[in-house]
């Protein structure tokens, strides 16, 4: 692992905080104290922070922290330890790593439970590196802990072109996955396509079942990996193929629909709901080793790489989230201390 010569930690920091819940214009970029490292935890001086949709979830109000968590935003960074906490070995200080986060990203300091370290893959720069952890541990936990996607099968991705998107593409592919996609232009399934996608489906103005149906030979998805919930439920079972699985991971369609039951039973087909951010401590530590065995070696391999398509400061927050806000948007948006 990498070594940076030891700083001394300041009293103060600075972070960004909403100063209630609304657009980006609710961005402040305040002074807080620097967190006191709790036993089993690990204070990192962050390079720089991953903006996730969570991150305007919780700005808008509508994705509160869980309890326990910071109130400032961020869940995940890139940094060096700074200092440990009680009960912490093996993580020098200077140590370059990166972590999953339940929150508190958005700062130039924040403790981690040890954990959900990681460290930095083999030729992925310090500032890249924040950009793996969320969507590397949604993607693992989602298609390979929960949905048992294997070689061969056939992955149904929506939002090809996001974050979680890119990393499922290129994960899944690496793994001997067929990957089909849905993008909201031409352009960004061409996008997708460079990222391992055998196809791409125009969700704007193509009907995703009947063209999945066709791409995969009559056979459908054995995994959907899903971030419209209720707008596509009804759809996303359909596509399915046999004892195929769907993972929903995001509502951006709605939460209330309605399911014929019986498709589920003839077809003896899976319908799973997960969030990462909820779950227990032991429970993240157990999808970080996941990745770190599972997802870090392709990583270094040069078979999955980090998508960031632009760095903002920490100061410029409110342009970062501005920018994301737009849509326009490939992979990974970072802000750097
Ligand atoms: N449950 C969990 O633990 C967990 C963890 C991480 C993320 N998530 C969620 O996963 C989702 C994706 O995250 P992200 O970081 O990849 O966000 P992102 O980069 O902003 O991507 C959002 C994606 O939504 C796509 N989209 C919008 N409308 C669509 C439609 N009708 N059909 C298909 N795709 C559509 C967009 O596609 P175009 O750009 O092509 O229009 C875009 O690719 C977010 O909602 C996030 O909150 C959940």
């Amino acid at each position: 692992m990498s070594q940076a010569a030891p700083t001394a930690v300041p009293e103060t920091m600075r972070a960004v905080e909403y100063s209630g819940a609304g657009g980006p214009e609710v961005i402040d970029l305040v002074d807080r104290p620097v967190p006191t490292p709790a036993d089993g935890e690990v204070l990192v001086r962050v390079a720089a922070a991953g903006i996730n949709r969570a991150d305007v979830g919780q700005r808008a109000g509508n994705y509160p922290p869980p309890p326990g968590a910071s109130d400032i935003p961020g869940l995940e960074v890139s940094g060096t330890v700074a200092a440990r906490g009680p009960g912490v070995t093996g993580y020098d200080v200077g140590t370059a790593v990166c972590a999953l986060l339940a929150g508190g990203g958005y700062a130039e300091y924040v403790a981690v439970p040890a954990g959900q370290l990681l460290p930095i893959p083999a030729g992925v720069d310090l500032v890249e590196a924040a950009g793996l952890p969320e969507v590397a541990c949604t993607v693992w936990s989602n298609l390979f802990m929960e949905a048992d996607l294997a070689e061969g099968e056939w992955l149904l991705v929506h939002g090809g072109a996001g974050g979680i998107g890119t990393m499922a593409t290129q994960l899944a592919t690496a793994r001997g996955v067929q990957v089909v996609v849905t993008a909201g232009s031409g352009e960004k399934i061409e996008y997708c396509r460079g990222f391992g996608a055998v196809e791409g489906i125009n969700y704007r103005d193509e009907d995703f079942v009947e063209r999945m149906r066709q791409i995969s030979g009559d056979h459908g998805a054995d995994v959907v990996l899903d971030i419209m919930g209720a707008k596509y439920l009804g759809q996303n079972v359909d596509v399915l193929a046999k004892d195929g699985r769907l993972v929903i991971i995001a509502l951006q369609g709605g939460a209330k629909a309605e399911l014929n039951l019986a498709k589920l039973m003839t077809r003896r087909l899976r319908v799973i709901g997960t969030t990462l951010r909820a779950r227990s401590i032991e429970a993240k530590a157990r999808v970080v080793d996941g990745v770190r065995t599972g997802v870090w070696p392709v990583v270094e391999s040069g078979a999955v790489r980090p998508v960031v398509e632009k760095t903002f400061p920490l100061e410029q927050a409110a342009q970062a989230h501005e920018y994301f806000d737009s849509g326009e948007h490939r992979g990974k948006i970072l802000l750097t201390t």
